[in-house]
């Protein structure tokens, strides 16, 4: 067993990227699919490349696992040059392509015994390492059934599992929850959260669905027509893209209106507050708006301070977490101005 390590951000050093990109492109004829890519991608993090139909996220998939080639700049996976060493990634790297092939006539176990035999692996490894994964995925009931009695979702888990017989370092995975349902996707995203902290493997993931992507990644790329805008965590990314404010909501039990004009005026002295939104409905939080966005933690606590001398009862009192939304379409028009 390999030891667990926690999910958590290192320091950008090389000997802890498994993934880094230099200026790396690729051009179809007149049409550069990827342009001048930087991208670094940590042990131990959950990756989301994050864009668009058409934005190149598969595109530079295949050129991280060396199924094809660059037209110039250069990637190293685990250390490797895919274009120069294709067979040691895919043995290090496991893929979950954006449509997974099995054969439907076999069971899930079936299938996986055919990729451990394609990957070399002794039989009685393989045994062990497949009962393995399908309980990570959670498929050890329906191993033995045909895989085309399978869900979608199972499908997809049948897919993850069969990225992870190999035992890999890096999980790559392209659009893994597209065309499952809801509840299917919530599985699948807490089956990488699970494998993250258990394997201390890191992940790449590509998404064109940012609450998911905002929901388990770690760090995400927002891909825009072939070129990175930008890439940091959610918090990062709000930094640079966001307009500076941050926005703190506030819940109040103010029983009379002098009780809600007592917290307008504490709330609008506090410095740094620009802002402080009365609820639309009873009820509902106020929102009381910070800038700088770095002074969210003071204000937060100078609220708590207030409420108390002021008598003013609390019911809630936390950030507002920037919608991964927002922070994309700002990141793709003031790039693409
Ligand atoms: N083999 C190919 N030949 C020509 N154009 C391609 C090829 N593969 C991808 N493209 C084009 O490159 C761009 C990026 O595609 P892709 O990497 O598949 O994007 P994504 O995975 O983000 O949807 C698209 O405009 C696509 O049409
Ligand atoms: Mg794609």
């Amino acid at each position: 067993m390999r030891r667990a390590k926690p999910a958590v951000r290192r320091a950008a050093t090389d000997d802890d990227a498994v993934i880094r990109t230099r200026r790396l492109t690729k051009r179809y004829g007149t049409l550069t699919a990827v342009d001048n890519l930087d991208l670094v991608v940590h042990r131990g993090e959950i990756f989301g490349l994050l864009g668009q139909n058409g934005a190149g996220k598969t595109t530079t998939i295949l050129m991280l696992l060396g199924l094809t080639e660059p037209s110039s700049g250069e990637a190293r996976v685990m250390g490797l040059d895919p274009e120069r060493e294709p067979r040691l990634v895919k043995r290090r790297v496991g893929y979950l392509p954006d449509a997974v092939g099995f054969y439907g006539g076999l069971s899930g176990r079936q299938n996986l015994r055919y990729t451990a035999n394609l990957n070399g692996l002794r039989r009685d490894v393989a045994e062990h390492a497949i009962a393995d994964v399908l309980e990570q995925v959670g498929l050890t009931d329906r191993a033995d059934d045909r895989v085309d009695t399978y869900s979608r979702g199972m499908r997809q888990r049948l897919g993850i599992a069969d990225a992870l017989v190999k035992t890999p370092d890096l999980l790559i995975l392209d659009e893994p929850t597209t065309a499952i349902d809801p509840l299917g996707v919530v599985e699948i995203l807490e089956l990488l959260r699970r494998l993250v902290n258990e394997r201390g493997l890191a992940i790449m993931l590509s998404s064109h669905l940012l609450t998911q992507v905002q929901s388990v990644c770690d760090r995400i790329g927002i891909f825009a027509a072939g070129r990175l805008v930008g890439q940091g965590t959610v918090d990062e990314l709000a930094a640079t893209f966001g307009d500076g404010t941050a926005t703190i909501e506030v819940g109040l039990e103010l029983p009379t209106p002098a009780d809600r004009s007592r917290a307008q005026a504490a709330l609008g002295s506090l410095s740094g507050v620009t802002e402080v939104n009365p609820p639309a409905k009873d009820g509902d939080p106020w929102q009381v708006v910070v800038r700088p966005a770095s002074g969210e933690g003071r204000v937060r606590q100078e609220i708590l301070v207030v409420a108390v001398d002021q008598s003013l009862r609390l019911t809630t009192l936390r950030p507002v977490v920037p919608s991964l939304d927002d922070i994309y379409r700002l990141a793709v028009t003031r790039t693409a101005a």
